[in-house]
């Protein structure tokens, strides 16, 4: 934070209880933040300020001990201010977004699906590939084209306020602010409940700004509210951050370091969620096994049986391990079912896959992102294991669940990655064959370990080539195991009508994959006789008559609970209480 090494910035900050704010609006940043700090000095802040601000909080019907005094004119709520997001990236920002959304709501924002309509428009930005990041760079463009336009019709509108939040932020603080200069707020993953102190400041024509990272940011305080209230799926965070350090990512230094929600919290939010009709969750973090809340007590060491997995980092003791949350998360309801994303390979001791065994609502569904398939690619990634350990690993998972549907995240072209050593990407997507898979071409990202250590010297068109060859395998495969579903009964969890006919359902089954049913049809339940239409929510057995790489298709045959589907399939409860976690349970 360049400004706040101006001395008289920061102790008139500090006197003013807000060291963390940062104003500027021209080129010379440092000179125009202490004129700023002058004038507060001089006009600024004196006793009577710190008092109550009785006209502010009348107007805006806020507690009057809220109003922050010294900002006279600026409010730091929302006066009913109108907020649409602009949602990029991956499902941790919708859920970072129904975070924000929540602490606005209660800062007495509005929210509002018409951009033209919107006093603030908020982009929820990635930066984990280059691309991601041109997305945002030519939104902003479009954005400043409808701030101009809404001045243009009206001179005497307020300009519509335009924030840059979550991954970029950090990363493009500077550009943002000072080269580019139509943003009016950036604001960090851990700094959302800053909002409405730095949207008050953008009233003031200020641009406001808090990158910070924080060591324990959890937002366990906040109950998101959901962005689509309708949905029967719903996210949860569990864990935020990273200590990997695989070379390629940005991620660590874009989210910090890795903390983990304590186990209550959570409880709480999927208990609210049940108590919402959510029929299905998914626990969210950036490396979602690696969980562990140190404010409880110790309950035991893991015991990964695949051995071959290491760590840059020093592996946590005692406290909750992530076992013990989906033990926790899995009983809550039985009919609600439970995934997670995205875990690390190193972090499937046999205690988490024993959860899963059991539970008949844990997804038999695992995301196992393997990013490459040689062992030198791997160790230049810094992933901490090598192609046989991620071998034994899939073939010990295949051994305790035995139809898991098993996902993967591959990048190709990383750098220095030969002819033969991406032979061996596709040589692993063979022989695992997944169900689904996310394949990137490497995007060399400033900051990371690759960018200091390697070479991007993988030329795109190769990079482009790779990834061809890689999307045909996995198609294949993929197609292969969904044609293998057909005649099968399937459990579908309806979400709702189809995007491309509405005379249709879709649903997904357990792998995770669409199911596309006939919508008309009356269905009852198996053992009853009265016929009803099926709905949002509803379980249904279906029989699978048709399949590609990506959808299947089905009839729709009985109405049914989760519970009733799979207790003829497997003797769960046996195995539950064979599990040793009395002290969980
Ligand atoms: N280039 C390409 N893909 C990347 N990923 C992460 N960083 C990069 C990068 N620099 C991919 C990884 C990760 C997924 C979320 O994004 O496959 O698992
Ligand atoms: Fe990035 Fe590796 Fe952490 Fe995943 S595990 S977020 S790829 S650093």
């Amino acid at each position: 934070m360049r400004s706040i090494s101006c001395r008289i910035l920061k102790n008139n900050l500090l006197k003013c209880g807000n060291y963390k704010q940062l104003c500027y609006r021209n080129v010379s940043v440092t000179s125009f933040a202490c004129e700023k700090a002058k004038r507060n000095l001089l006009g600024g802040p004196n006793l009577k300020d710190f008092f109550k601000n009785e006209n502010l909080a009348m107007q805006e019907n806020i507690p009057e001990e809220e109003v922050i005094p010294y900002l006279k004119d600026v409010k730091k709520f929302g006066g009913r201010r109108k907020v649409y997001f602009d949602v990029y990236g991956c499902q941790m920002n919708v859920n970072d977004t129904e975070i924000i959304w929540s602490i606005l709501k209660s800062n007495n924002f509005l929210k509002t699906d018409d951009l033209n309509d919107a006093d603030v428009v908020l982009i929820i930005t990635c930066a984990i590939r280059e691309g991601a990041e041109t997305k945002i760079w030519n939104r902003l463009e479009y954005l400043k084209g409808i701030r101009n336009q809404k001045l243009k019709k009206s001179k005497n509108a307020t300009p519509m306020k335009i924030g840059i939040l979550g991954c970029m932020a950090e990363r493009l603080k500077h550009k943002v602010l000072e080269i580019d200069q139509s943003v009016d707020l950036v604001a960090g993953p851990d700094s959302y409940k800053d909002l409405p102190r730095l949207l008050a400041l953008t009233q003031n024509n200020q641009t406001a700004v808090n990158v910070l990272l924080s060591l324990d940011e959890t937002y366990a305080d906040i109950m998101p509210v959901r962005l689509n209230e309708n949905s029967i799926s719903a996210f949860v965070s569990i864990m935020r951050g990273c200590d990997n350090m695989c070379t390629y990512c940005i991620v660590p230094f874009t989210r910090g370091r890795e903390r983990s929600r304590p186990i209550s919290s959570i409880l709480d939010e999927i208990k609210q969620l049940r108590d919402q009709g959510v029929k299905e969750i998914t626990l969210l973090g950036q490396n979602v096994n690696s969980y562990r809340d140190l404010s409880e007590s110790t309950v035991k060491t893991s015991t990964n049986l695949v051995k071959g997995f290491k760590t840059v980092y020093k592996t946590k003791v005692g406290g909750m391990r992530f076992a013990d949350l989906l033990h926790r998360v899995a009983e809550v309801d039985p009919e609600i079912r439970i995934r997670f994303t995205s875990p690390h390979p190193k972090d499937f001791p046999d205690e988490v896959l024993q959860v899963i065994q059991s539970y008949p609502n844990m997804c038999k569904n695992l995301h196992l992102p393997a990013q490459s398939g040689n062992s030198n690619v791997l160790e230049r990634m810094r992933r901490g294991y090598t192609r046989e350990a991620y071998l034994e690993l899939v073939d010990h998972v295949r051994r305790l669940l035995p139809n898991v549907a098993i996902s993967s995240d591959f990048i190709c072209g990383f750098c220095g990655e030969t002819d033969e050593e991406f032979e061996d990407t596709l040589s692993l997507i063979e022989r695992v064959g997944y169900n689904t898979a996310y394949l990137f071409p490497y995007s060399m990202r400033e900051k990371t370990t690759a960018h200091r250590r390697y070479k991007d010297d993988v030329p795109q068109e190769v990079k482009q080539k790779r990834l061809d060859r890689m999307v045909e395998l996995y198609r294949l495969h993929a197609d292969r195991l969904n044609r293998q579903q057909i005649g099968n009964l399937q459990l579908v969890l309806i979400e709702g009508l189809s995007k491309r006919s509405s005379a249709f359902l879709a649903g997904r089954n357990e792998a995770n994959i669409k199911v596309i049913i006939p919508g008309e049809d009356e269905l009852s339940w198996k053992t009853g006789t009265e016929q009803r239409s099926i709905r949002q929510g509803d379980y249904v057995a279906v029989q699978i008559n048709s399949a590609n790489s990506q959808v299947l298709k089905g009839i729709p045959l009985y109405l049914t609970t989760l519970s009733d589907f799979y207790r003829d399939k497997y003797l769960y409860r046996d195995k539950i209480d064979n599990l040793k976690y009395s002290s969980i349970l």
